[in-house]
């Protein structure tokens, strides 16, 4: 499944790939929501995935700066629009059974599937120019 941390992920950076496990735990966590979560339960866990998602982003674009990583602009850029789409699933009036699929939806095309494109690029060019 692609929501299980590999170590084909890995940005060889134990800081980064331990965020990026527990980001991917968390995805499995909201994957695995049902009908009996609450509204409250997943408020929380939104609220918290969203402080630790802000946290990642800031030592992940510490890293391309320290790397020297070329395309570090159009990352932050991606970032920024991942923190937009979450603050808008936030802010939105969802149902709890539309806010609960839209969750499922966002975290993985805006977590995994950012992690898995464009934060590999990084470790790829870091491959090649070091
Ligand atoms: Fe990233």
């Amino acid at each position: 499944m692609k929501t299980q941390w590999h170590e084909k992920y890995s940005l060889h950076v134990e800081s980064i790939d331990n965020q990026h496990k527990e980001l991917f735990r968390l995805t499995a966590l909201i994957e695995s929501l049902d009908e009996k979560t609450t509204k409250v339960e997943i408020k929380n866990i939104l609220n918290s995935l969203f402080a630790y998602m802000r946290d990642h982003f800031k030592d992940e674009e510490n890293y391309m700066k320290n790397i020297g990583y070329p395309l570090l602009k159009t990352h932050h850029i991606l970032h920024q629009e991942i923190i937009k789409e979450f603050t808008n699933l936030i802010k939105e009036n969802h149902s709890l059974e539309s806010l609960k699929e839209q969750m499922k939806i966002a975290t993985k095309k805006w977590l995994i599937d950012h992690i898995l494109e464009n934060d590999l690029k990084i470790e790829k060019w870091r491959r090649a120019n070091s």
